[in-house]
């Protein structure tokens, strides 16, 4: 199952990202984390000194694994970020994605590699992410084994098909007018490509800040974490165990992971959104740049969900 934090900068994605991951971890499951965020901070939060290879530099690498035999694409330089997995392709499983390092709470950790500000909406942050993009759609992860990603702050996640990849996709927000102003462009988007979409309260200080939510995003409000001093000790770099948390904030982690599992996978509207978004992106730029139909790389008799 495959969850991300979305919301505006400053909620809290990276630090409930890093919560969950260990929170889910601590309960057995395979977890990986995928920080896909301009600043590179989960690593840090992690627990972790270093970070990992960044997924950019290795997109090649990436697409020449991901082709295999797929007899539709005749090159790693033929594979967009949006190219599908079809008969032939090599498809991964949680344990099997490339490019992660262990950290110290019994979870993997992947990133994509730190962006700039500027880079958003050009092609260098897109082959950051479309690295994990292109992972994402090749992975076939099951029920109990988690990806969490933290991804950038803002609408750019909805440029490409990057947010259909998803089983939930978890708005953090504060209890202000700029923490819910994003919400209704995500519930927008979320509604129209049929995206699970939970709304999680952070910084929370009083039950006027939660109804301050709910009268904003009605029943998408899931749950919510209250402002955290083990959270702040975290981020001064003092030890931090899970066992430190407010109990109200272990109980919004536990809410959350009910939540991700209550999803249903649906692999046929995945497959589906993958074809959309790929000749989506065929037509736009992809076709006139590789000077053939790329839509030609969608395999109408792939099966979904199925390794090997
Ligand atoms: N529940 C909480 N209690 C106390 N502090 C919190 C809580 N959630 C987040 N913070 C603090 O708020 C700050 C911003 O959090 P975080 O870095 O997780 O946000 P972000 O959405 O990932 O930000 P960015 O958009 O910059 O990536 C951090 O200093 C973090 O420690
Ligand atoms: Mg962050």
């Amino acid at each position: 199952m495959r969850v991300a934090f979305v919301g505006k900068g400053g909620s809290g994605k990276t630090t409930i990202s890093a919560l969950f991951a260990r929170y889910a971890a601590s309960q057995g499951a395979p977890v990986v984390a995928i920080d896909a965020d301009i600043n590179q901070h989960l690593a840090l939060v992690l627990g972790l000194d270093e970070q990992p290879e960044p997924l950019g530099a290795h997109l090649e690498e990436i697409k020449e694994l991901l082709r295999g035999s797929n007899p539709l694409i005749s090159s790693a330089a033929a594979m967009t970020k949006t190219t599908p997995p079809g008969r032939g392709s090599r498809l991964l499983s949680l344990d099997a994605l490339p490019y992660t390092v262990a950290t110290p709470h019994g979870l993997r950790l992947m990133a994509t590699g730190p962006f700039a500000e500027e880079d958003l909406g050009v092609s260098c942050y897109h082959s950051k992410v479309g690295a994990a993009e292109l992972l994402l759609n090749h992975l076939v992860d099951e029920q109990g084994e988690y990806v969490v990603i933290d991804m950038t702050a803002g609408a750019d996640s909805f440029a490409s098909g990057l947010f259909t990849r998803f089983d939930l996709t978890v708005l953090v927000a504060e209890p202000t007018r700029q923490g819910v102003s994003v919400y209704q462009q995500y519930r927008d988007y979320a509604s129209a490509y049929d995206v699970s979409l939970a709304v999680v309260g952070n910084k929370i200080h009083s039950p006027d800040d939660v109804d301050f939510l709910r009268s904003h995003v009605g029943d998408s409000l899931l749950t919510w974490f209250e402002h955290s001093s083990a959270v702040r000790a975290l981020e001064q770099g003092r030890p931090f165990d899970l066992i430190d948390l407010e109990p109200a904030n272990t109980e919004a982690l536990s809410r959350v992971l009910k939540q991700v599992d209550a999803q249903e996978k649906d692999w046929e509207r995945y497959g589906r959104q993958t074809a959309e978004f790929h000749v989506r992106n065929a037509e736009a730029w992809g076709n006139s740049r590789a000077g053939t139909d790329l839509s030609l790389q969608i395999d109408p008799g792939f099966v979904y969900g199925r390794l090997g």
